[in-house]
């Protein structure tokens, strides 16, 4: 049986997930909604995905574009198993009304807030507690990026303290009404930045402190760490061969050019990645260091893809379809994520 997955809110993440979905042999995507009909709906509906429209009003707007609208929102949650909600911020608390009265499971999306699920999401570390829940909420790209990492690193050598400054994308792509142009932003000013506490919300052990930017970029975040590990005899190259038994995590290095986030996005284009994503953390291999027994490094984050995977197997937890082990390996072939370059 294929678990039957709706995608509501068709944006920067929902457009990922509804390909990623369409990819898993253990689940069937039932559609998308979406509110404008613009021309994502229509290249969905080339994809061959049914589109419907957040209400009766939408259902008009689609058909005077002449789009086929297969429905409301409420048509579509009614023939799934599950809805990924990849609606904006916020939206999710009055769209969780809707799930529930439908009894039908979801997963939310890190603009919203730990609370509307009370639980929140990584693969790697924690996918055994969101077997059979009802509502899980998959953390934001910044979070998953740090909760990847700093799992890895406990695991392994014990944290005892993380500080991360977090450069940070200031939009995505097509957000054309979003700057800035010429600063740089102190996002915000008083510390910590909300990443710390969020990461807290699934590795709640983790001492950790965050601060963050906003620079005049839209392709990736990138994270500068300094960790104070726990086994004091820890050398670089012992580091490195964590990250790269550890899922999802790519080591790149400066000597093969790649200086800059740009170098790294531009990776997705190179090895053939739909919309140039890149799924893994990028972490310079060369920027590993330890300085008086501290880690340093520098990680870039595609904030565009990177919780693409973590939604296809906080699915499978959901409705207990396989182990983490496996769902993380099966994700992780649909979408060819690397673990090196070659
Ligand atoms: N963008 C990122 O870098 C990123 C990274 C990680 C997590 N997230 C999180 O993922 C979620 C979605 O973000 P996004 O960047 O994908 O947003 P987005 O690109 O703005 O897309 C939002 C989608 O939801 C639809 N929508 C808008 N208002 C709605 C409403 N009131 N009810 C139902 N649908 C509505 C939009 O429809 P139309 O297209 O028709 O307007 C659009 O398809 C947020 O929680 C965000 O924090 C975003």
């Amino acid at each position: 049986m294929k678990v039957k997955v709706a995608i509501n809110g068709y944006g920067v993440i929902g457009r990922r997930v509804a390909d990623a979905v369409s990819k898993q042999d253990d689940m069937e995507l039932v559609g998308v909604c979406k509110v404008s009909p613009d021309y994502k709906a229509l290249l969905a509906l080339s994809k061959g995905f049914k589109v419907f429209a957040a209400d009766d009003k939408g259902v008009e707007k689609f058909r005077k574009m002449e789009l086929p609208v297969s429905g409301t929102v409420s048509d579509m949650v009614k023939e799934a198993d599950i809805i990924v909600d990849a609606t904006p911020g916020d939206v999710g608390p009055q769209n969780k009304e809707m799930y529930a009265k439908a009894s039908k499971k979801a997963i939310f999306q890190g603009g919203e807030e730990h609370e509307l699920t009370g639980f929140s999401f990584v693969a790697q570390c924690n996918y055994n507690q969101a077997l059979g829940k009802q509502f899980v909420r998959v953390v934001s790209c910044n979070t998953t990026g740090l909760c990847r990492v700093l799992n890895a690193l406990d695991n392994r050598f014990g944290v005892e303290k993380a500080r991360v400054v977090i450069a940070r994308r200031a939009a995505d792509p097509d957000e054309i009404g979003r700057g800035p142009i010429d600063a740089v932003v102190l996002d915000p000013v008083t510390l910590p930045s909300h990443h710390g506490p969020d990461v807290k919300t699934v590795l709640s052990h983790i001492n950790i402190t965050t601060m963050a930017l906003k620079v005049p970029t839209t392709h990736m975040h990138l994270h500068s760490l300094i960790v104070q590990l726990k086994d004091k005899s820890v050398y670089a190259e012992k580091v490195r061969e964590v990250f790269r038994h550890t899922p999802r995590i790519l080591l790149v290095n400066s000597k093969l050019g790649i200086k800059s986030t740009a170098h790294a996005y531009d990776l997705g284009r190179e090895i053939g990645r739909e919309r140039s994503d890149i799924f893994e953390n990028i972490i310079w291999e060369d920027s590993i260091t330890i300085e008086d027994s501290e880690l340093y490094f520098f990680m870039g984050v595609h904030q565009e893809a990177i919780v693409v995977p973590e939604n296809i197997d906080a699915i499978r937890a959901m409705f207990n379809l396989e182990s983490a082990e496996k769902s993380i390996e099966k994700t992780n072939r649909s979408l060819e994520v690397k673990s090196s370059l070659t």
